[in-house]
């Protein structure tokens, strides 16, 4: 395997057009893993992650499933602990980490949105953003509304503030649930697989707040089977096998000319043969892998 820095691209490569320089730290990594090993039992799941996350990247990873792609996610938010390695979130290092006031605060950070959307049913939209920001970050309850208000604008849901999560569709309680991690005002988000359970017509839209947070320059990991979503707005893409990163690079190079045959196998499978190239003003073209590079 290459080593991260040998192929992660040049500093200066890395900012997104949409994204202005001021916004874009590219040279810290907000998130750096070094060779890190987890095993349940004797499962070995991670064998030896590295991964570095830019101040306003969006990176994604994908892989099959059983991969350890969640695994890794978990070990960024501190609630899974490797047996080894290293990993960091913006100088803290978080397998370090041993009480649970520290587990907390690094969990105000580093915002997580899964697929269950765990909203709180008892609770309005609005209270649903609010709670957290006045609980856990004592802040006051007439700027955690402003605030929750104006993210509601964001996720388009506005007028559904005074709903309940058991009144709003799996699109809509998706995007609370995005709107509610951004109302803890995190340095990150890390997504798992977040269209994953909601019904074909209601991805668009979830997909269409991330574009939008991805383009204000949130910096974003998103673990996805969401091949054309992960290529078009992804700075890096990092593909796993069996708890290792089998190869990372920009989204255009991993998705159309990926240097490893497992990666081609695993979008061939993914994909298909013919796969299209969107770019980022979304106009698509087919590319059809060069079978001969990979014939072994
Ligand atoms: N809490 C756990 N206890 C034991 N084994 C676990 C646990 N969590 C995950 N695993 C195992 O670790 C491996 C990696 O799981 P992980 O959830 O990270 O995969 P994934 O790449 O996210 O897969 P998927 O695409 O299906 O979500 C799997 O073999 C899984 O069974
Ligand atoms: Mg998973």
């Amino acid at each position: 395997m290459r080593s991260v820095e040998s192929i992660t691209p040049a500093p200066a490569d890395l900012s997104r057009p949409s994204t202005t320089a001021a916004t874009v730290d590219a040279r810290r990594p907000l998130v750096k893993l070094r060779n890190v090993h987890l095993s349940f039992g004797g499962n070995a799941v991670l064998n030896g992650i590295d991964l570095d996350v830019f101040q306003g990247q969006a990176v994604s990873i994908i892989g099959p499933s059983g991969s350890g792609k969640s695994t890794i996610l978990r070990c960024i938010t501190g609630l899974l602990k490797p047996q080894s390695g290293t990993i960091e979130v913006d100088g803290t290092r978080v397998d370090l980490l041993k009480s649970e006031r520290d587990e907390i605060a690094l969990r105000k950070r580093v915002g997580f949105v899964f697929q269950q959307y765990n909203l709180f049913p008892h609770l309005s939209v609005l209270d649903n953003l609010v709670a957290a920001p006045v609980r856990i970050l004592g802040r006051d309850k007439a700027s955690a509304v402003r605030d929750a208000n104006a993210l509601l604008e964001k996720v388009r849901l506005a007028h559904k503030a005074h709903a309940y999560p058991g009144e709003l569709s799996g699109g809509q309680q998706q995007r609370v649930a995005i709107a509610r991690a951004l109302a803890m005002r995190p340095d990150l988000i890390l997504f798992d697989e977040v269209t994953s359970a909601l019904d074909p017509e209601m991805v668009g839209e979830v997909l269409n707040v991330i574009r939008d947070l991805v383009k204000d320059g949130m910096t974003c990991v998103l673990v996805t089977h969401e091949m054309r979503f992960a290529e078009e707005v992804s700075d890096a893409v990092f593909f796993t096998e069996a708890g290792l990163i089998v190869e990372h690079g920009r989204a255009e190079q991993l998705f159309h000319e990926p240097a490893s045959p497992r990666t081609r196998a695993f979008l061939t499978r993914s994909l298909g043969n013919v796969q299209e190239r969107v770019s980022r003003n979304g106009e698509r073209t087919p590319v059809q892998f060069d079978l001969h590079k990979f014939a072994v």
